[in-house]
Formats: C-alpha cells, sequence, structure tokens
C-alpha cells in the first residue's frame, strides 16, 4: 500500500486484483492514502492510473501526483465535462489501463464521480458502478476508490451508494475528539478471504504523508466521535486513602 503498517494491518498486504474502498470523511487523507498506493506501485514496477474528479490535495502531493504523471508512470483521467454516461468513462478508463498495462487503478472519488457523470445518468448510478466493478475485476487490476463518509457517529456507513458490500475490502477514516483535539484513526473493516488487523489505530498525516500509530487503548466508545477513558477497578480499603 506505501504506507508504513498498513500492509500489516490488511493481514499482508492488498491482494491483486481486489478492490478497496477507503471511507471517511473530508480531510481524513483519502486522496493522500491512494496517492501513496499509486507510488508505491510505480517503485514496483507497477503502472497506474487516477480517475480524479476531486481537488487536488496540498501541494506536495500534488507535485508527486504531477511528477508521476508527467513521467508517464501514472495515467490521468480527470473528467470535469458534464455530460459524460459512466460508461463512457468506463471505457477510456479500459483503454488506458490496455494501453499502459496497468495494474493498480484509484478512483478519487465516488460522489465526484457521481456529480461528473450527467444527470440522466445519475439515476442508474449504482447499476453502473456495478457494471464498472464487473469490468475491471475482468481485466485483473487493483482498485482503490475512496467514498466521503458523513461525520455520523449514530451508525457505521461506508458507502450512500452500496459500493461497500461490491468491494473485497474495506478501510474506514474517522476523526474523534480527544482532550479538545481532532484526532484521526483508521481501521481496516474487511478483507475478503483473509485474516486481517481488527484494530483501531491512530495514524497523523506529515510532510511524507500516513503514519499509523499504535491501537488506541484505555479508550471506548471510539467510533462515537466522543471516546471516554475506560474505567479501571482500583480497590480502595475503606478508612485507609
Ligand atoms: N504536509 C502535511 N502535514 C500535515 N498534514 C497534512 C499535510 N498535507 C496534508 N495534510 C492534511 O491532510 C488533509 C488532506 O488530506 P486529503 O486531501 O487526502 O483528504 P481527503 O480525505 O481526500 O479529503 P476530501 O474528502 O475533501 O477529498 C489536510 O486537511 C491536512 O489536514
Ligand atoms: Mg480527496
Amino acid at each position: 500500500m506505501g504506507v508504513p503498517r498498513l500492509d500489516e494491518m490488511l493481514g499482508g498486504g492488498l491482494p491483486a486484483g481486489y478492490s478497496l474502498l477507503v471511507a471517511g470523511p473530508s480531510g481524513s487523507g483519502k486522496t493522500i492514502l491512494a496517492t501513496a498506493f499509486l507510488t508505491e506501485g510505480v517503485r514496483c514496477g507497477e503502472p497506474g492510473i487516477i480517475v480524479a474528479f476531486e481537488q487536488m490535495p496540498s501541494q506536495s502531493w500534488v507535485r508527486t501526483l504531477d511528477d508521476m504523471v508527467r513521467a508517464g508512470q501514472i495515467g490521468l483521467i480527470n473528467s470535469r465535462s458534464p455530460d459524460l454516461s459512466i460508461d463512457e468513462i468506463v471505457q477510456q478508463l479500459c483503454n488506458l489501463i490496455l494501453k499502459m498495462k496497468a495494474t493498480r487503478v484509484v478512483i478519487d472519488s465516488l460522489s465526484g464521480f457521481e456529480l461528473a457523470v450527467a444527470p440522466t445518468f445519475r439515476e442508474d448510478f449504482r447499476e453502473s458502478l456495478f457494471r464498472m466493478f464487473a469490468v475491471l475485476a475482468g481485466l485483473g487490476v487493483t482498485v482503490l476508490m475512496t467514498s466521503e463518509l458523513e461525520d455520523r457517529y449514530i451508525d457505521l456507513r461506508f458507502s450512500p451508494y452500496g459500493a461497500a458490500f461490491l468491494t473485497d475490502a474495506i478501510i474506514v477514516q474517522r476523526y474523534i475528539e480527544v482532550e479538545s483535539c481532532l484526532q484521526r484513526v483508521m481501521a481496516v473493516v474487511k478483507v475478503r478471504a483473509s485474516t486481517h488487523s481488527n484494530e483501531i489505530r491512530r495514524y497523523e498525516i506529515t510532510a511524507d504523508g500516513i503514519v499509523i500509530g499504535d491501537q488506541v487503548l484505555n479508550y471506548e466508545g471510539i467510533l462515537g466521535g466522543q471516546p471516554t477513558l475506560k474505567k479501571t477497578t482500583v480497590k480502595v480499603k475503606e478508612g485507609k486513602p
């Protein structure tokens, strides 16, 4: 994945040909994670393609992506013309995959994708996504797609498109409030047919990318957004403070 410790959390990395959904609120680091995945691919001699519908993130990351696109190591489909159907975008993508012999594909993000397709095609967006997954699976590429997660803490949703059950793996990112600070946590929710970590880990975003820390111990209610310190039972004898 190109993020230290993430392969370990996934139970040995993301198997080739799998699709991974990275769900998280805005600014949680989805695009940075996706960029790391593509950069690692380039390092291993696996060309990649990014289908971007988003504003690019911080400058340093734009430069990393830009450099790779310019060097021909990463293909870019940046579709902002609002009159395309999903199938046309998928066709463009397939042509580029074959041309570049790409093995890694990033779709950033599903919400941007929905906005980019013409309104007349939005009604059957889910069906089109389903077809796209089938086509990409047929080509054997490993796909990472991002999805915005609403900042709702009462339920654990991954994507409004029902894309979650179609993907082989899910990583969820969240903000939590600890001592009046926002911290980021990440967990692997599923990896089909694989044993993976079930820990909720803190992570930070630095100039070098995502740095995953340790498991969040001593707190409970993390997915509720406002963790509380676990109560420890200490026996105190009466009369002896
Ligand atoms: N050099 C850096 N040092 C520290 N934090 C950084 C750095 N670069 C980016 N960030 C953090 O990363 C965040 C952006 O990450 P990213 O663009 O990957 O988020 P995202 O999940 O893709 O958001 P969106 O859903 O809005 O596209 C910034 O809000 C900032 O907090
Ligand atoms: Mg993004």
